[in-house]
C-alpha cells in the first residue's frame, strides 16, 4: 500500500455514512447555533476573495455565507458523504476536495482565504492542523477559525462542584468521551493561540461565539431574542474568551 493510500491513523471522527445535517442540524434545536456561526463567519471574513476552502467543511452548511464573496469556493472534507450532499446542495457553485487535514491537498500558498468551524474538536494534534492551514495560504491570506474552548462558565462549574475532574484552567488538552465517535477535544485558549502563533498566524481579532448555547435559555428566551443578545456579545465577552467557540481571524 502507497504512504498516501494507507488509512490515517489520526482521523478521529469519520462522518462516512452519518447524517450529520438532518441529524446534528435539523432534527435537533439548533438554530441559534447555526445563526452564531453565519453572524461570526459574516464578521471576519474578507468581502471578496479568489481562491477560498471551507476545510473540513462538511455539507457546505456555511457555504451561503461564502458563495457571494469568492471567485471560486471549494469544500473541503474526509468525508464523501458530507462532499456529495455538498455538491446535490449547491451544484457548480463549489467545488469539493476529499482529503485529510493532517495532509492537505493544496499546493503552499495557494489559498485566498478559509474557514474551519466546528472541527477543532475532532483534531489531535492542533500544531500540525495550523501549521498545514498556514502553508496553503497566500502571504496576507486570512483564515478564520473556530475553536472549542474548555474554559466556559458551564465548563468552570462542573469543575467547581466536582461534576467533572478537567481542569477547565489548565492549558492541558481536554480529551472528551463521545457516545459512538471515540475522543474529542477541547482547547484552552491561550493554547491554542500559542499554537497560531508558533505556526506564523497574526492574530487579528476574536469573537465569543455561541456564548447563550443552553437549552435552558433556548427556552426562557427563544432564539430571536438569544440571537439579538449574541449580536453585542460576540465582541463585548471576546476579551475574556466566554463562548463555548471562539472564533479567530488570523493572517499570514
Ligand atoms: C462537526 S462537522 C463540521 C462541518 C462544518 N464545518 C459545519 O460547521 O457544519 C466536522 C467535519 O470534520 C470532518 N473531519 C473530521 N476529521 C477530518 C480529517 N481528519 N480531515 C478532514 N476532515 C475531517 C468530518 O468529516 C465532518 O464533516
Amino acid at each position: 500500500m502507497s504512504e498516501s493510500k494507507k488509512p490515517t491513523t489520526e482521523v478521529v471522527a469519520d462522518y462516512n455514512g452519518y447524517d450529520y445535517k438532518k441529524i446534528f442540524w435539523e432534527d435537533a434545536d439548533r438554530k441559534y447555533e447555526d445563526l452564531a456561526d453565519r453572524m461570526a463567519v459574516r464578521r471576519l471574513l474578507p468581502s471578496q476573495v479568489d481562491n477560498f476552502v471551507d476545510i473540513a467543511g462538511g455539507y457546505g452548511r456555511l457555504a451561503d455565507e461564502y458563495i457571494p464573496r469568492a471567485k471560486t469556493a471549494t469544500v473541503f472534507d474526509y468525508s464523501k458523504t458530507e462532499l456529495a450532499q455538498a455538491k446535490e446542495l449547491y451544484g457548480d457553485k463549489i467545488k469539493t476536495k476529499a482529503g485529510d487535514i493532517y495532509k492537505l491537498p493544496f499546493d503552499d500558498a495557494s489559498v485566498d482565504a478559509l474557514i474551519m468551524v466546528r472541527a477543532t474538536h475532532h483534531f489531535k494534534d492542533m500544531q500540525k492542523v495550523s501549521d498545514q492551514l498556514y502553508r496553503i495560504l497566500k502571504p496576507g491570506g486570512v483564515a478564520v477559525i473556530e475553536v472549542a474552548n474548555k474554559k466556559t462558565l458551564p465548563k468552570m462549574m462542573r469543575y467547581w462542584t466536582g461534576k467533572s475532574d478537567i481542569n477547565p484552567f489548565s492549558r492541558e488538552v481536554a480529551r472528551l468521551k463521545e457516545l459512538n465517535a471515540g475522543e474529542f477535544y477541547n482547547y484552552h485558549p491561550k493554547y491554542i493561540e500559542e499554537i497560531f502563533k508558533r505556526s506564523g498566524f497574526q492574530i487579528d481579532e476574536v469573537l465569543s461565539v455561541s456564548n447563550f448555547r443552553s437549552a435552558k435559555l433556548k427556552q426562557i428566551f427563544g432564539t430571536k431574542n438569544l440571537v439579538k443578545m449574541e449580536k453585542t456579545a460576540q465582541k463585548l465577552l471576546a476579551p475574556i474568551r466566554f463562548a463555548p467557540s471562539i472564533y479567530y481571524k488570523l493572517v499570514k
